[in-house]
């Protein structure tokens, strides 16, 4: 353990061109409190600010079209009414000298006809994802997607694109392309639920043709340094079982095309989200991690302790952190001086309004 003016976690660090507070990130977590219309509520920017003594805040993922939506209240970034509304939450996180992020995000097949206007959600194959997913009025069984033409998928980088413009209107610090989770872009790269035949299926460098063409469209827009890519390489959401075939070849190959084109960072979630930090299917996270040259952000059940252990190592540059930050608004300070955390019930995790979300009090 280090004391606190030690703690090499707890110190400044620059990444990329922007000088950070400290290594800790706040995780992206959907809160599920925007209207039907994908704009987030005002007292978002009281969560936000509230949470920027972070050294980089990475807000929950964010539709980059009406299309890419799976759940119920989650925000968007495909229009003005919504630029408007993060531009109000940027405002207020700078205002703390914090740092904000937008994770750009695509649900493809874990959506439902009930958030796709009774259309069937869109895959790059026919293939229903395990389980349930949760619609305005419960839970649903997934249904079978309907498999994206290959004229389609030009239209969504374009969508990426736009969203990546709108996040900068929005006065973003820079963009998290998410391709983790088993959402859209790492349903293109898993062998498991891409079955396609034509140039965005079958060898893993067409497995990868789509997710690559989505990130350099997006740093098209922003610039190789301010965009990180987000990837949960042993996670089996939405199931428990692999979601590819060789892992640690798809995701080694993936981040060697991704240093390549020079990307500001990789989030790594380091095991199966939430639930574990078991490595498998011949990945360890070090050896991930090697494949890459720009920043790597650690994820998954982080404590200080582990930080300051990973970072002290060299094993990571950034850890991220997710629940912590939801009952602990000003989670850096409680590290900093050894405080408890408070826990929030998972109640208040999606949906409802500022109780358990804005509310949270700071170290007393
Ligand atoms: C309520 C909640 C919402 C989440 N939403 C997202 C999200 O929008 N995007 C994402 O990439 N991960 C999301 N996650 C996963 C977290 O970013 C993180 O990977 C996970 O919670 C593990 O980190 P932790 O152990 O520090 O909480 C969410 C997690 C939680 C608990």
């Amino acid at each position: 353990m280090y004391t606190p003016d030690k703690s090499p976690v707890l110190q400044p660090v620059t990444l990329g061109g922007l000088h950070l507070k400290n290594r800790i990130v706040m995780a992206p977590m959907t809160r599920s409190r925007s209207d039907d219309d994908g704009v987030p509520a005002h007292y978002a920017a009281d969560y936000y600010s509230q949470r920027a003594g972070a050294g980089l805040i990475i807000t929950e993922a964010t539709n980059i079209s009406a299309q890419a939506r799976g759940y119920p209240r989650t925000p968007g970034i495909w229009c003005d009414t919504q630029v408007a509304a993060w531009k109000r939450i940027t405002d207020a996180v700078h205002r703390q000298d914090g740092k904000i992020f937008l994770q750009l995000w695509h649900t493809g097949r874990m959506s439902h006809p009930d958030m796709q206007g009774g259309e069937l959600p869109v895959a790059p194959s026919a293939l229903k994802p395990a389980g349930q997913i949760r619609v305005h009025d419960g839970m649903k069984d997934f249904v079978i997607p309907r498999a994206l033409e290959a004229d389609e998928i030009g239209l969504i980088v374009e969508d990426y694109r736009r969203a990546a413009v709108n996040a900068q209107l929005a006065g973003f610090d820079g963009v998290e392309v998410h391709c983790a989770n088993n959402y859209l872009l790492e349903q293109f790269i898993r062998d498991s639920t891409n079955h396609r035949t034509d140039q965005y299926g079958g060898a893993l460098d067409n497995r990868l043709r789509f997710p690559l063409e989505v990130i350099n469209a997006v740093i098209g827009v922003w610039g190789a340094d301010r965009v990180g890519v987000r990837v949960s390489p042993i996670t089996t959401t939405p199931g428990d079982t692999p979601l590819d075939s060789d892992t640690m070849n798809t995701y080694g190959t993936f981040l060697d095309k991704l240093s390549n084109l020079g990307l500001l960072y990789v989030h790594d979630i380091e095991g199966i989200t939430q639930m574990s930090r078991e490595e498998s299917g011949g990945v360890t996270f070090e050896q991930l991690r090697k494949r890459f040259r720009g920043a790597y952000i650690a994820n998954n059940q982080y404590t200080l302790a582990l930080a300051e252990l990973a970072v002290s190592q060299g094993n990571t540059d950034l850890v991220s952190l997710g629940r912590p930050f939801i009952a602990n608004p000003d989670l850096v300070d409680r590290l900093r001086a050894g405080a408890p955390l408070a826990e929030a019930p998972k109640e208040y995790w999606y949906g409802g309004d500022a109780t358990g979300y804005s509310d949270w009090p700071g170290m007393r």
